[in-house]
């Protein structure tokens, strides 16, 4: 809990103080900063970016603490890569992410046992999102398995598939049935994950070349086609972009489909005046309006497509976590156990493998 000393503070209090606890920790200290932070956040974030692009970061840094500005499974990830004398911070331990939890692993334990008992776990790969638990991602570890964030799906299930492998995909049904009709993949099994058997029949299974599990980001879900729809009837020349998170029909809609660093890029290249709908967390696209104001750029839908647990670090926890430091203290500190780390630094290095 955040003490009542910080939470007295304003923004521009905490801005001060977190720039001359930044200065006094020098080296020491690296901050990651997702592109769904709040601006009071980014602004001093020594690096900015998509979960893929933080990772990598996290792994060449040589700082004795990563203070990662994110949610959880961004600092557990942080944590797998860096080196056992590197201490990874999440500003507030409590930002997490509702689409990780969607995948508990005894859940995912138990349905891959349950294929196990119906002998369809040949040749099924189990490849999970980075909005997962480490716990999960070592589970795909376990099981010749992989990570993959938004940036690289396609490139991985094209690379499984390729090799005459089925996937299982956990937990965002969306990034793997966007991903698998990018690549023109249309055997895809819904895995309804209250339900034996993930409710599907034993030809259904063996028929997937997908088993999407049913999780999604409630953020991104509600993204819908009308919004689109209204966009394009008042500017007949606007391009849509949308993260793959967004539910299918609203993929198809999209004119281009991306990681969040990939849709900064899509702006950045276009020429002025061009006109955009963006359809991802509010805290990016408001801070890509305010960067091209010579373009035109909307939000799709309404303002409610907040994530509220990227919300949660604030300049106060930013602060409190930095001043703590300053003092000798570690507050807020992620730790994935030695066992679960191995296992999942397996999955995720055969990501990085492929990407
Ligand atoms: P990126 O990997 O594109 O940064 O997305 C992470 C995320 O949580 C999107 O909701
Ligand atoms: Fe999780 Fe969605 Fe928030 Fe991304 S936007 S961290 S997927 S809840």
């Amino acid at each position: 809990m955040l003490p009542e000393k910080y939470k007295a503070l304003s923004d521009q209090q905490a801005a001060v103080r977190i720039a001359k606890a930044k200065e006094k920790l020098g080296e020491k200290v690296m901050i990651l900063g997702h592109h769904y932070q709040r601006d009071e956040v980014i602004e001093f974030a020594d690096r900015i970016g998509d979960s893929l692009y933080l990772s990598k970061e996290a792994a060449k840094s040589s700082a004795e603490y990563i203070v990662f500005c994110g949610v959880y499974f961004m600092a557990e990830t942080a944590d797998i890569v860096t080196g056992d004398d590197q201490v990874v911070i999440l500003p507030d331990i409590s930002a997490g992410c509702p689409m990780a939890d969607m995948a508990p692993i005894d859940e995912v334990k138990n349905a891959w046992k349950d294929l196990e008992s119906l002998g369809l776990t040949e040749n099924l790969i189990p490849v999970t999102y980075v909005n997962s638990s480490a716990e999960v991602k070592a589970f795909c570890g376990e099981h010749d398995g992989y990570v993959c964030t938004s940036a690289n799906a396609e490139g991985i299930l094209k690379y499984i598939i390729g090799e005459g492998k089925r996937i299982f995909f956990f937990p965002d049904r969306y990034l793997s049935t966007n991903t698998a009709r990018k690549l023109g993949v249309k055997e895809i099994a819904l895995w309804e994950r209250e339900k034996v058997s993930g409710g599907l029949s034993e030809d259904e299974i063996r028929d997937a070349k997908i088993l999407a599990w049913n999780g999604y980001c409630p953020v991104h879900a509600r993204f819908s086609c009308k919004d689109i729809d209204d966009l394009r009837a008042r500017y007949p020349e606007i391009k849509i972009i949308v993260h793959p998170e967004v539910p299918e029909q609203v993929a198809q809609k999209a004119d281009l489909m991306g990681s969040t660093s990939f849709i900064v890029k899509q702006i950045e290249d276009s020429p002025n005046g061009s006109v955009w709908g963006i359809g991802t967390e509010i805290h990016l696209v408001g801070r890509l309006a305010k960067q091209h104001p010579d373009k035109k750029i909307f939000l799709i839908g309404t303002p409610i497509c907040m994530c509220s647990m990227m919300d949660r670090i604030s300049p106060q926890y930013l602060l409190w976590v930095l001043e703590s430091l300053v003092e000798g203290k570690v507050v807020n500190q992620v730790k994935v156990p030695e066992k679960v780390k191995g296992a999942a630094l397996k999955a995720l290095n055969r990501m990085y493998g492929l990407s």
